[in-house]
């Protein structure tokens, strides 16, 4: 953007001032038809300034191509700018005193791709510097949306003091990994009056690590909530990242290198054992998740609901077509290198590329009905999007996994030097209220649980229910035929179980070691389960660890245990995001927009759902959204460039 010649040329193309009163750039080339310009006043000026861009040496206002804006005070700093689709590169924007037509200051040449497409962006008066994400911007909210605020194309003009935009009391509610990832993003460009409110009593939400005894490096500890993260994918002999989790990965990179090396906070990445031996002992039949045909996805759906369809294909043959696409071939690839444009080429392709067909095809096309008709009539049946199905496919495919030494509790937890000022405890958010006269949105806390209108059906799995249990030795990794980590599904003689989790890490480890005795979703145990004494609950759990293990189950157990029932937990009863047909087409949109000043972010806005990065994605969304809001599109690029850009391919 720099050309030297054009500064001598300009001071002596302007005649009438000896210096300028004015500092005028963009710190980041225009590579888009949007962008800041940055002012500084370097000397006082008097009444309005009229910004104008064209020729490096023009002397009148009237000879620019085009205005830009009129800046009243001296309070502005910078400028949103929409390159007109018509404007020539290699042009300056000078600056013009309104009163008397002087000269008070202009930037260097600016450089960009002048044959760049515009489109027009509709106003909301409310909002002088919104940008919207979507279509009219660019922004794709079906694919690769940073691809769009890459390449930003319009808003409208306007001046802003950023200061004052920074300076914007902002709330993020709860603080959950996404809560988290959002303050992160805003406070690192600048955004200095933020507050974190949260209803439970720690960090990290629904990543939740419960220590039996000793601390993270004592290795007696069990995940209650997430448990590993997917890092590569072999296909065939080619090895992929799992490029949406490299966001976990780079999260911690950055705060390691914000806590300076504080080991306290130190997060490390160990290998997470995901299949460490091949039966289990006195098992009666149990097998280990994963080697059990995967039924989620499209259970439920059943011919009842698709009978009145028009398509002519039987409901067998839609499954059977369903079950070829699905396993892990191209696609699978392409998922695990881009998810986002995966997803988008899944909608433009359609379940069997039918024209014009998109992921819930199926459902709308087949079942005759609109996508309102299969989200509600559907809901709570069991009906889970196709897309879902694949994601959750390609994912339990993973072929390496990591989880973070000392438990997954640790990332959250790294965050507390960065927040600790800025978080409030222990109070929960009943109700959200906005205002569009004073614009600002009202949270309501009435401490009492009770949530009147705000009851949207959530398009959740169910509540989880985790049985915690410690022994004195990792004694199933000593067994003539040992268990080195891996989730088994217990056999049908132990009802209610649900999974057994062995350690996946620390493998070979000595001192006490903690398994999850049970790990159930399955409605008609964990609704049982709430209503058992919790003694009771532990001692049903420890009777089928000896059914399995025998005697030394009582020999090895140390008494300790820990449960959690999702259920009666309202911060965390909701396991994960797992929608149904049409939820993903009808929300997803919505969450691009903001409604009354309110940003919805949270796995469940993302395109992947369930995982951390999914929450980790939605931070930085959400982040992006807020800033072109308040006209801060440098920012946002930056923002995106620094969490988006690394991995996934930014063309
Ligand atoms: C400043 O801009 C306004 C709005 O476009 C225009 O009416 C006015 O003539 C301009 N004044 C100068 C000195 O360029
Ligand atoms: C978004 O914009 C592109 C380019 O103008 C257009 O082809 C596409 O159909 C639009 N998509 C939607 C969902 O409106
Ligand atoms: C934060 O925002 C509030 C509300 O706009 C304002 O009163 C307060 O001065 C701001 N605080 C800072 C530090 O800017
Ligand atoms: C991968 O396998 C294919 C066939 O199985 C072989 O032709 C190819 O050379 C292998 N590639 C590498 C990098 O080993
Ligand atoms: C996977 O990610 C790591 C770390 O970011 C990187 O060094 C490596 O080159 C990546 N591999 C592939 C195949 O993209
Ligand atoms: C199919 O759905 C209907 C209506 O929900 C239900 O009554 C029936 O039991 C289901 N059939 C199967 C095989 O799941
Ligand atoms: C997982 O990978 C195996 C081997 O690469 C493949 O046979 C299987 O179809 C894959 N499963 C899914 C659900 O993609
Ligand atoms: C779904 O219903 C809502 C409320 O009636 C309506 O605003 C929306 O346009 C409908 N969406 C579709 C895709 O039919
Ligand atoms: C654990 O120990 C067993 C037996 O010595 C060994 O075969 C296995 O490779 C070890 N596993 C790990 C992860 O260290």
């Amino acid at each position: 953007m720099k050309l030297l010649s054009a500064i001598p040329a300009l001071v002596l193309a302007a005649p009438l001032v000896n210096s300028f009163l004015l500092q005028i750039e963009t710190r980041m080339p225009p590579t888009s038809r949007l962008s800041n310009i940055h002012i500084t006043f370097l000397g006082p000026t008097e009444g309005p300034i009229n910004f104008t861009y064209g020729s490096c040496e023009q002397q009148r206002a009237s000879d620019s191509h085009h205005f830009i804006t009129t800046v009243q005070d001296t309070t502005v700093d910078r400028l949103v700018w929409v390159i007109p689709m018509d404007a020539y590169s290699a042009g300056c924007i000078s600056a013009w005193s309104v009163t008397t037509g002087l000269l008070l200051g202009r930037s260097d040449e600016q450089r960009f791709d002048a044959k760049a497409i515009q489109r027009r962006l509709t106003r909301r008066d409310n909002y002088p510097n919104h940008i919207s994400m979507d279509n009219s911007t660019g922004v794709d909210v079906w694919g690769p949306w940073f691809d769009g605020v890459d390449h930003l194309k319009n808003s409208e003009c306007s001046a802003i003091d950023a200061a004052t935009a920074k300076r914007k009391n902002i709330a993020i509610v709860g603080a959950g990994m996404a809560g988290l990832m959002t303050y992160l993003c805003l406070t690192q460009q600048g955004l200095n009056n933020i507050s974190i409110i949260e209803g439970g009593d720690r960090l990290g939400g629904r990543v939740h690590t419960v220590y039996l005894s000793g601390g993270p490096f004592d290795y007696s500890y069990q995940e209650m909530g997430p448990m590993r993260l997917p890092l590569t994918l072999t296909v065939g002999n080619v090895t992929y990242n799992m490029s949406d989790h490299q966001l976990v990965f780079q999260l911690a990179e950055e705060m390691n290198r914000l806590n300076d090396g504080d080991e306290n906070l130190k997060i490390d990445f160990i290998t997470w054992y995901e299949s460490g031996s091949s039966q289990l002992p006195h098992g009666g039949g149990s097998r280990r998740v994963g080697d059990i045909p995967i039924q989620q996805g499209i259970v439920g759906v059943n011919d009842s609901l698709v009978g009145s369809g028009s398509s002519d294909m039987s409901i067998e043959e839609i499954f059977d077509k369903v079950n070829k696409a699905l396993p892990c071939k191209d696609f699978c690839v392409e998922m695990a290198t881009n998810m986002f444009k995966a997803h988008r080429k899944w909608l433009d392709r359609g379940l069997f590329d039918l024209a014009g067909s998109n992921e819930f095809a199926f459902m709308v096309g087949v079942a005759n009905n609109n996508a309102n008709d299969t989200h509600f009539g559907y809901w709570g049946r069991g009906a889970s999007s196709f897309w879902d199905k694949l994601c959750e496919d390609m994912y339990l495919n993973t072929t390496t996994w990591r989880t973070i030494d000392g438990g997954m509790a640790r990332l959250p937890l790294s965050f507390t030097p960065l927040v600790e000022d800025a978080v409030t405890f222990g109070r929960p958010i009943n109700k959200v209220l906005y205002s569009p006269e004073t614009q600002t949105v009202t949270l309501e806390s009435r401490g009492d649980g009770s949530n009147d209108e705000y009851n949207t059906p959530a398009p959740v799995t169910s509540a989880h229910d985790y049985v915690a249990l410690e022994f004195e030795t990792r004694f199933w990794e000593h067994l003539d035929e040992p268990i080195h980590g891996s989730c088994w599904v217990a056999g049908p003689e132990y009802p209610g179980i649900g999974s057994i989790c062995y350690p996946s890490y620390n493998i070979n480890g000595t001192g006490r070691g903690s398994l999850l005795g049970s790990y159930i979703s399955n409605p008609a145990w964990t609704e049982r389960w709430i209503a058992t004494k919790e003694e009771e609950h532990v001692a049903y759990v420890l009777k089928a660890m000896r059914g399995i293990h025998g005697e030394i189950v009582d020999e090895q157990y140390t008494g300790r245990y820990s449960r959690v029932c999702g259920a009666l937990d309202p911060l965390e009863g909701a396991s994960w995001a797992d929608p149904s047909v049409g939820q993903h087409q009808l929300y997803l949109p919505e969450y691009f927009k903001t409604h009354g000043n309110m940003i919805f972010i949270g796995e469940h806005t993302s395109y992947t759902h369930a995982w951390i990065a999914s929450a980790l994605e939605s931070g930085i969304r959400g982040s992006v959204q807020l800033l072109l809001e308040l006209g801060l599109v440098d920012e946002a690029k930056a923002t995106v460039e620094k969490w988006m850009g690394r991995w996934i391919d930014v063309q």
